[in-house]
């Protein structure tokens, strides 16, 4: 293993009718309160109300900020910052995916900070406080709501970058498996294939002797493989969004990750795909993590062959290491696809014309990928297997 010190400082408050809780929670951080949420989803399932409700009867009073975007953005970002700033708000409740969450914490770390909140998302300055905030988590995904990072795209220069800070971790979370039962079945799907994928990305690092690692990460692939097609039969099933939900908060906690770094090379992949087209983040992983997978086989062979058997229970007699991991591979294409996730980049109209692009976009900042390091090449080839 890797020396590591481990901390995380959001108090998770999980199960039914834990909003009720928020009364308690919001006057420790203050009165004055920006609600941040997306498109108008908490409107249509009663949770805005519900918010509301337990907002004033802590006598919170409470500004808004409504329409932030899947792959939020720089502009949203900026208008959360300028309501903070003039209306002196002391703390911000995000209710809403990570979209929503991710949002949030830029506006955070910007309503403390006179330069653009931009320099912060590129890592040009790195801030030193941020407001307090809390979220009511609604779609099981990102594991922003016991994470310290997030992810902003700018729309006008089609750059999608992912930065984090301690200081941008929740100061609780609220998660009630009711607030995901309205999440549409396409969104319920691409969460599934992010929270496995978090999973994946930190299944596979250099560092050796991580046994107990390993077992956690496969406890979550095989929990999250069990309970997911039948959540996608019957999407109001307290008990397997309540599975999937705590599922996708430990697959990006920090809890798999202690003592060995994992990969994240296709996720840096991946957000320079939904930068140029605006795609769902884990409809690009569903296509392009596979073709990953094959990129690495030959160094991975050990870990792809103990995937295939212990989370896809492929028969290993009589059969090379090669052929293992690829029947490996191919389950969980095949699981992603019964599940209904895109497979090819064509799925979403994607051809090779900007191939080129979204590989500068992704080498950025130089060659990346800590279990295998990736240079152009090798993004061009993956990106080219994705079509
Ligand atoms: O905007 P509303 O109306 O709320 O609708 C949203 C949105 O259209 C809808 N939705 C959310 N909860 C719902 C619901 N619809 C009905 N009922 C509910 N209960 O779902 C749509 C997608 O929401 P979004 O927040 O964009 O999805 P997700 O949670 O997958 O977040 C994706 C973003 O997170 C970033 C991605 O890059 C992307 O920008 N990521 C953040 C990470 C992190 N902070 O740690 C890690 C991830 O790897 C990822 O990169
Ligand atoms: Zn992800």
């Amino acid at each position: 293993m890797d020396n590591f010190i481990f901390q995380n400082p959001t108090k998770l408050i999980f199960g039914r009718d834990q909003i009720e809780l928020l009364p308690k929670e919001v006057p420790q951080y203050g009165n004055r309160v920006l609600l941040v949420y997306g498109g108008g989803s908490i409107k249509r399932n009663g949770l805005y109300d519900a918010v509301l409700k337990q907002l004033s009867l802590c006598g919170a009073e409470v500004f808004e900020l409504a329409g932030v975007e899947p792959n939020p953005r720089l502009t949203t970002v900026h208008k959360g910052v300028e309501i903070c700033k003039k209306e002196k708000i002391e703390f911000i409740l995000a209710v809403g995916g990570g979209s929503v969450l991710d949002c949030t914490k830029a506006i955070a770390a910007g309503a403390h900070y006179d330069g653009d909140v931009w320099d912060i998302v590129t890592k040009k300055h790195f801030p030193t406080s941020a407001l307090p905030f809390g979220t009511i988590l609604t779609l099981a995904a990102t594991g922003s709501e016991m994470n310290s990072g997030s992810v902003i795209t700018n729309w006008e220069t089609k750059e999608k970058y992912g930065w984090g800070s301690p200081l941008v971790f929740p100061k609780f979370s609220i998660l009630d498996p009711i607030n995901t039962f309205s999440v549409p079945k396409d969104h319920t799907v691409y969460g599934i294939v992010d929270m496995m994928t978090h999973v994946f990305e930190q299944y596979f690092h250099p560092t050796t002797n991580t046994p107990l690692q390993e077992r956690m990460c496969e406890a979550v692939l095989l929990t999250v493989t069990e309970a997911a097609p039948k959540l996608l039969e019957d999407l109001e099933n307290y008990e397997l969004r309540e599975t999937i939900l705590y599922s996708g908060t430990i697959a990006l906690n920090g809890f798999l990750q202690m003592g060995a770094r994992g990969d994240w090379a296709s996720h840096n992949i991946e957000h320079s795909i939904s930068a140029v087209y605006d795609i769902p983040h884990a409809g690009g992983l569903a296509i392009i993590y596979p073709q990953w997978l094959r990129h690495v086989k030959d160094i991975g062979l050990r870990k792809l062959n103990q995937l295939a058997v212990r989370v896809w229970n492929v028969d290993p007699s009589n059969k090379t290491e090669q052929e293992i991991a690829e029947e490996g591979i191919s389950k969980l294409e095949q699981f992603w696809q019964s599940l209904g996730a895109p497979s090819r980049l064509k799925d979403y109209n994607i051809d090779d014309s900007n191939v080129d692009v979204m590989a500068d976009k992704a080498m950025v900042n130089g060659p990346f990928g800590n279990f295998k390091k990736l240079e152009k090449e090798d993004v061009v080839e993956i990106l080219t297997k994705s079509l």
